[in-house]
């Protein structure tokens, strides 16, 4: 495992990019809707540099499960609790990699008539991209590697890093020994 991303630099990223929302929204109260369970490091700490007034809410979408090859067909196993009509919406998602999961939930979101749906990812491997997605705010583009940490997994493992590490092609290959953590 190699980090990528340090904690210190995820934080600073993330402050600027909630101070560009706030002045975004300076007359609405935004709804971030974060996509479970990647989303959760990110959103915590994006609200928090968000000094404007502002909501927050939650999707689920199936995902890769154990696997580090992408799922073609996202499905939305948990839907928001409320309505987006005429709501200025921003999903919040930890990384865009083909694109798949964001192209299926902005169209299912644009379906039910928000004012307007911008995107927020932490992390962008744009080389991966299958399906074109407009990303309005980006914290970091990043290599094609499996990532991990700051609430992204490998099988369920590792999302409590404070950091952002690759994995090594044998530690993402299934069946080989389990990546370890740096210290
Ligand atoms: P996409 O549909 O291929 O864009 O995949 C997006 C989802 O796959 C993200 O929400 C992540 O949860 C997951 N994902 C993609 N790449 C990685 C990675 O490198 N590490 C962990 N999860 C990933
Ligand atoms: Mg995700």
């Amino acid at each position: 495992m190699e980090v990528l991303i340090a904690s210190a630099d995820i934080h600073r990223r993330v402050c600027e990019l909630g101070s560009q929302i706030a002045r975004d929204y300076p007359s609405s109260r935004p709804l971030l809707v974060g996509v479970l369970n990647g989303c959760i490091c990110f959103v915590a700490d994006l609200m928090k540099a968000i000094a404007i007034p502002h909501e927050i809410d939650f999707v689920s979408v199936s995902s890769y499960g154990a696997s580090s090859t992408s799922n073609r067909e996202p499905r939305l196993i948990k839907d928001l609790e409320r309505e987006i009509a005429g709501r200025d919406v921003i999903l919040v998602e930890d990384i865009v990699d083909s694109g798949h999961t964001l192209h299926f939930l902005r169209a299912a979101l644009l379906a039910r008539g928000p004012r307007s749906l911008r995107i927020a990812a932490l992390l962008d491997k744009v080389d991966r991209r299958e399906r074109p997605v407009p990303l309005d705010y980006v914290g970091f583009q990043v290599p094609d590697r499996f990532l991990v940490g700051y609430g992204l997994d490998f099988a369920e493992r590792f999302r409590h890093l404070p950091y952002i590490a690759a994995l090594t092609a044998a530690e993402a290959a299934p069946d080989t020994a389990a990546p370890q953590e740096v210290a």
